[in-house]
């Protein structure tokens, strides 16, 4: 199955999934990487291993529907089975949800449907909480807001702060995001009735 990547920064999700790839524990390729920002190291990850990337900046464009329009036509060029948005910091209109609503997936580093938006870290220790995490789902116009297919928990201890949570997410993430990928090329896993099905269930 052909996989196209949407990134903003770093991309150590990126990274996670074309090892995952390379290692023959996702049966699919990263066949293209989309950043809206030319200097996302991301785009440096990919271009080590060898796929082909596109920058397609936000500026310039009218609204968010004219980019999103853009975007659909980037991701199709790389004919791609599955879209998955590895820290792509942008808002999605249903031009673009709507394009692949059902193979579009999003990790957000917050136990969904606590800390949608920005800042989880720092929300959660705001809150006190004692448990914290990430969430792969399927992406629906809501923001953060489309069922959830997996969690992963991570413990919240006194001495930590906003980095050291984020620290202890992302390798929660590097494990979890190429898993459900991994579900989804492997035909296990759907979206429908607004639920979350793997293996039917
Ligand atoms: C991750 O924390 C992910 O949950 C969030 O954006 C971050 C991306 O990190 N959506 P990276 O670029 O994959 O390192």
């Amino acid at each position: 199955k052909r996989i196209v990547v949407l990134i903003s920064g770093s991309g150590s999700n990126l990274q996670a999934i074309i090892d995952a790839c390379g290692e023959g524990r996702l049966n699919g390729q990263v066949v293209g990487v989309i950043s809206n920002k030319a200097d996302a190291y991301g785009l440096t990850r990919a271009a080590t291993a060898g796929i082909a990337t596109q920058v397609l900046s936000h500026k310039g464009f009218a609204d968010r529907e004219s980019y999103d329009a853009a975007l659909v036509a980037a991701v199709n060029d790389f004919g791609a089975d599955l879209v998955v948005l590895a820290g792509f910091m942008r808002i999605l209109t249903p031009v673009f949800v709507g394009a692949f609503e059902g193979r579009l997936l999003n990790i957000h580093p917050s136990l969904l449907p606590k800390y949608k938006g920005l800042n989880t870290h720092q929300r959660a220790l705001d809150a006190g909480d004692n448990e914290h995490g990430v969430s792969v789902h399927f992406v629906t116009a809501e923001l953060d807001g489309g069922p959830v297919i997996a969690q992963a928990k991570v413990a919240v201890d006194s001495s930590d702060n906003a980095d050291s949570l984020a620290h202890k997410v992302h390798l929660k993430e590097h494990v979890l995001y190429p898993m459900v990928c991994g579900w989804f090329v492997d035909g296990r896993l759907q979206m429908g009735e607004g639920k979350a099905w793997l293996d039917g269930q």
